[in-house]
C-alpha cells in the first residue's frame, strides 16, 4: 500500500474514534448524584469556597454522626466536587 493511502485511512480510523467518544458522551446519562440540600444545615455552605465548607460535612456526615455516610459510598474526598453547590 502507497504512504499517501496509509496515510489516509489512519486519518479515517482517527476521525472514526473521535466521531465515537462524542457519541459516547453525548449519549451519557444526566448527572444522578444528589445535589447540596437546600435547607438550614446546608445553606450556609452555598457561598462558601468549596475546601473550606468540606471541613464541616464530617461533623454530621462522618462515623457516627446523625447522617453517616451510606456504606456503599463512593471515595469521600473532595465531598463538593460530586454533591455541587447549586444556587
Ligand atoms: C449540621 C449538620 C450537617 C452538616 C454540617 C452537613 N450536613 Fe449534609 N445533611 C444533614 C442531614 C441531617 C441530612 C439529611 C436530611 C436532609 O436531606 O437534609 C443531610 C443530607 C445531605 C445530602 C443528601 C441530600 C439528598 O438529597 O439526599 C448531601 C449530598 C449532603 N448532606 C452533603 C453535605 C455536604 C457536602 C456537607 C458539607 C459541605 C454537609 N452535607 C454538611 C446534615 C448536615
Ligand atoms: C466521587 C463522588 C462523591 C464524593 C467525592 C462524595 N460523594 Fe456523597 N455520594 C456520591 C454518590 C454517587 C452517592 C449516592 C447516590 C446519590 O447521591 O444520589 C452519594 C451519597 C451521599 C449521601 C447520601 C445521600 C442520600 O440520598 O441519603 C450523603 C449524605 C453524601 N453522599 C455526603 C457526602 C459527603 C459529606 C462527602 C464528603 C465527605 C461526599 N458525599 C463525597 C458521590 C460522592
Amino acid at each position: 500500500m502507497s504512504n499517501s493511502k496509509k496515510t489516509w485511512i489512519y486519518n479515517l480510523i482517527f476521525v472514526a474514534v473521535c466521531g465515537g467518544l462524542f457519541l459516547f458522551l453525548w449519549n451519557a446519562p444526566p448527572e444522578t448524584t444528589a445535589k447540596l440540600p437546600h435547607d438550614k444545615d446546608h445553606e450556609r455552605f452555598m457561598n462558601m469556597g468549596k475546601k473550606a465548607a468540606e471541613q464541616f460535612c464530617d461533623d454530621c456526615h462522618g462515623k457516627g454522626k446523625i447522617y453517616p455516610l451510606p456504606k456503599d459510598h463512593p471515595p469521600k474526598y473532595r465531598c463538593l466536587f460530586c454533591h455541587k453547590q447549586e444556587k
